[in-house]
């Protein structure tokens, strides 16, 4: 299939656009190097270096012999993402391109601002794109189960039907986000489901929770392939954070009571996921919603797995808990269902000790350079 990746250059991105063009697909990626701009303003760099878009592409087709083609733009800007339709005219469309961090988006007006203005131009340049240049192109979004919240009922995959004095409608599943960056994807999923009912797109948004992971099997033909590492309280997630607090002997950082329970995903299975939505479209009219991870776990006993695996290769890893920067319930209900993907032939992989084993080793020989001081929350929901 040809395939454009907006957020090609990012976490997700550029380890899809190398899994996907080694099976063959015709893959093009767009980026505008948001990531990495935001990471240099607010003293986030990622852990391991990373060429640019060009020098990966060259590494890639050099180790494999596949091509992806890279284009350096905006896609918040609607010319370039129609020039980029006109020319390349896709199949599906996987759109990763969004400002991602919770914390960014809290640190003030500008940030918020930005956040929500690049990530609803972003999918509103695309609907329209795919509107005017492709109407029959799949759109593979990515959502966040933080969308959901976390109510004291049972999560559906992304509708609910409700009864109300005797009569029932499907409704979109209640969304009660705790970020401006997790509204906007709330925001985000309002806007498709719009252009969906009223134009007959076809979209497929996944309701991904937290990944981690470093290894697939592109990104480890080469270390300058891998994926961005960032560890950061802003752009790191809870995974990365304490993988580098037990690297580099310093106390993980629980925030809170550590009750707060997630779904987490291996790299692996987002690559999964996304080929599976992807080669199984949704149907014109159909906004399709998946909740996209293969396993929930509290804080507290990520900390536990992070402190018992260090432990056992010879780290000395302490866990702390620290005040909350963040508004959040520290111990609630979590039963999201999660069927959806596994009906489609996900194959799981699950955080094993091997796993949090294998992530420690990878990031020991990066030791001196981490900057503990970047770990510790540096924004707080005021
Ligand atoms: N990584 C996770 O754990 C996770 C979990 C749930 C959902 N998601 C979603 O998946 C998507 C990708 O996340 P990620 O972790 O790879 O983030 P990332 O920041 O590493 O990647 C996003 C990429 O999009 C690019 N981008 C942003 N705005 C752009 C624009 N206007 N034009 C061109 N490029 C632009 C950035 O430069 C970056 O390279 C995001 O939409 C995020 O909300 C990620």
């Amino acid at each position: 299939m040809r395939v454009l990746i907006m957020g090609g250059d990012g976490y997700l991105g550029w380890p899809t656009a190398m899994a996907l063009a080694a099976k063959g697909h015709d893959v093009h990626v767009v980026d505008n190097y948001l990531r990495r701009t935001l990471a240099q303003q607010t003293q986030s760099e990622a852990l391991m270096p990373n060429p640019n878009l060009h020098d990966r592409a060259a590494l890639f087709r050099s180790a494999s012999d596949a091509e992806i083609g890279v284009h350096i733009g905006d896609v918040a800007n609607y010319r370039t993402l129609e020039h980029i339709f006109q020319e390349f005219q896709p199949e599906a469309v996987v759109h990763y391109a969004e400002q991602p961090a919770a914390p960014y988006s809290m640190i003030g007006f500008e940030q918020a601002s930005l956040t929500l203005n690049n990530n609803l131009n972003a999918t509103l340049n695309l609907i329209w794109a795919v509107l005017e240049h492709a109407p029959d192109c799949h759109i593979v979004k990515l959502g966040t189960m933080g969308e959901y919240g976390t109510p004291n009922i049972d999560i559906e995959e992304g509708w609910i039907e409700v009864e109300h004095k005797g009569r029932k409608e499907t409704f979109l599943y209640p969304r009660a986000a705790g970020s401006l960056y997790h509204t906007t994807k709330v925001l985000d999923t309002d806007l498709l489901w719009f252009y969906v009912r009223t134009y007959g797109l076809r979209v497929t948004d996944l309701m991904q929770g937290p990944v981690y992971g470093l290894s697939t099997d592109e990104s480890d033909l080469d270390g300058r392939l891998l994926p961005n590492f960032h560890y950061d309280d802003i752009f790191g997630t809870v995974v990365n954070r304490f993988l580098v607090q037990a690297v580099a002997g310093v106390p993980l950082t629980v925030y809170g009571k550590g009750g707060q329970v997630r779904g987490y995903l291996n790299l692996r299975d987002t690559l999964q996921c996304v080929e599976l939505a992807m080669t199984h479209p949704a149907e014109k009219g159909q906004l399709r919603i998946l909740n996209q991870f293969t396993e929930t776990f509290s804080v507290n006993e990520l900390a536990e797995r992070v402190q018992r695996v260090g432990n056992e290769m010879g780290l000395d890893v302490q866990v702390q808990s620290i005040d909350n920067p963040r508004k959040e319930k520290e111990e609630h209900y979590y039963n999201p269902v999660h069927s959806g993907l596994l009906d489609l032939g996900l194959q799981p992989t699950y955080m094993t000790d091997a796993i949090v084993a294998g992530m420690l080793e990878q990031i020991l020989p990066y030791k001196e350079r981490i900057d503990t001081k970047k770990i510790l929350p540096r924004v707080r929901w005021k």
